[in-house]
């Protein structure tokens, strides 16, 4: 039955106009507007995007009960469109047995024992970034970032070196970055490829990057030699004892590529951003890393003795969850609190408001991160902290990420103190992830002034 049909038995929702229902007040400040929905409707409201009605939801149980509970029932890719232009059949656009078939071949990749022979990588980029600057600097943080975490995916995964700067791929994903669909392309479909248009600026980048990873595919094909990187296990890989198409694998690639840089990247910078707002935090941090790795870069072993380090990211991770909204689309009727909602719905879990309920989280938009100490933290509510997501499409990352980002950070913040540029203004930018809207500028000091 068509889900618009239904009308009556949805939560309620504001009012939606004409053809283009509340996708005006979604796309004008989507956060903004995520948390006005949940303050008026309270744990589900129904909102438009054109004429398909979405609901949105609030509640841990709920969020639960979609992700994990019953995910057969709910798919995912149509959410990804946007991404498929890049990422073809990868991971994400993927949904139902294939979904589980891809997910079973590459999840090897990230098995914990292999994530960790990727520390020395991350540790060693992060110190070459450190290396080429000097206290007094002004710094492009966000682009820093950026740059040095597409260079350690880039070589963790795949055993390529960007290099340190300016690299051809980093300009060609942030053309891609930068250029995504505006509500006009998003509602007509209207896809002009030249130069200066949107969806051209994005095509430009696509084209670079594919021409990159096709040969690396044809080159690793000719060596024949396991290098024992990801892109060597996915050559390797049969399905049905077939050898996976270069698409195939140039699909991964770009989806992990694509997945694995910009969210671990904008977590940095969030947390940077709050450590520089919050001193006392920082103090603590910066004492910690002192006293336990006495100015010596960290290494995996490390970690477990710098919790406080952890604490910093978790914490950031509610305040800003890159990936703050996560879709679905329901196969079959289903039910959910005191409603029953038709099959096609469509469903947003809004990690944003989520993360920041007063009702849920003391001092709800306070950066503390004591409050990940083990004897606060098992007051937390279940499931309302879910930057991974949850169920079967959990992010496959999250190992490499949570490591990444607590060495990255450990690293830098030993070496230098980053206060940010005066009147620079932070601002949240939500578009597929949660980016700072005009970077992050920062002024290098040397730690001894922390
Ligand atoms: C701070 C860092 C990261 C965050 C917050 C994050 C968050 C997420 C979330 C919430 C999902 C689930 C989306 C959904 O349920 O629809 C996801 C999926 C995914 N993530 Fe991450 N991610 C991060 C880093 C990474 C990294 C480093 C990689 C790879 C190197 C990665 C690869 C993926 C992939 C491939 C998926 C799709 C999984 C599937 O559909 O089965 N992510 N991520």
């Amino acid at each position: 039955m068509d889900a618009i049909q239904q009308k009556s038995i949805l939560p309620p929702g504001p009012k939606p106009l004409p053809v283009l229902g509340n996708n005006h007040s979604f796309v004008r400040d989507p956060l903004n507007f995520l948390q006005t929905l949940h303050q008026t409707y309270g744990p589900m409201a129904t909102i438009r995007m054109a004429d398909t009605p979405s609901v949105v939801l609030f509640e841990p149980e709920h969020i639960h009960y979609v992700l994990t509970e019953n995910p057969r029932n709910f798919t995912s890719a149509e959410f990804a469109q946007g991404l498929q232009e890049f990422t073809g059949h990868g991971l994400f656009n993927l949904d139902g047995d294939t979904h589980r078939q891809q997910r079973r071949l590459v999840q090897p990749a990230f098995h914990r024992k292999r994530v960790e022979n990727y520390a020395d990588t991350m540790r060693q980029y992060t110190i070459e970034m450190l290396n080429t600057w000097k206290a007094g600097d002004r710094i492009a943080l966000d682009q820093e970032l950026q740059q040095l975490t597409m260079r350690i995916v880039a070589k963790c995964l795949f055993d390529i070196d960007l290099g340190l700067r300016n690299s051809k791929l980093g300009q060609a994903f942030t053309d891609i970055l930068e250029n995504q669909p505006r509500l006009l392309e998003t509602i007509t479909k209207l896809r002009i490829d030249l130069p200066f248009t949107d969806y051209g600026k994005r095509q430009r980048g696509k084209r670079i990057i594919d021409k990159v990873i096709y040969e690396l595919i044809a080159q690793r094909r000719t060596e024949g030699i396991d290098k024992g990187d990801f892109l060597s296990m996915l050559l390797e890989t049969t399905e049905d004892d077939k050898a996976l198409t270069d698409t195939q694998i140039r699909d991964h690639i770009m989806t992990f590529v694509a997945a694995g840089h910009e969210t671990s990247s904008n977590t940095l910078v969030w947390a940077f951003y709050l450590l520089a707002q919050n001193d006392p935090q920082y103090q603590k941090l910066y004492l910690e890393l002192q006293e336990q790795l006495q100015g010596q870069p960290p290494t995996l072993a490390d970690l477990s003795k710098t919790p406080y380090t952890e604490w910093v990211i978790n914490e950031t991770l509610r305040l800003y969850p890159p990936a703050y909204l996560i879709g679905r689309r329901a196969r079959e009727e289903f039910k959910l609190g005191e409603y029953t909602l038709p099959a096609k719905t469509f469903v947003l879990i809004s990690k944003w408001v989520l993360h920041r309920r007063p009702d849920l989280w003391e001092n709800a938009d306070t950066f503390q991160p004591e409050r990940w100490r083990p004897e606060n933290a098992k007051n937390i509510v279940p499931w309302s902290y879910i930057p991974f997501g949850a169920g079967p499409r959990m992010c496959i990352g999250m190992p490499f990420a949570q490591m990444e980002m607590r060495l990255l950070l450990a690293t830098m913040i030993q070496r230098f103190k980053f206060r940010i540029v005066p009147g620079f203004k932070m601002e949240t930018d939500p578009l597929i992830t949660l980016r700072p809207k005009n970077g992050l500028q920062v002024i290098l000091e040397p730690v001894s002034q922390a």
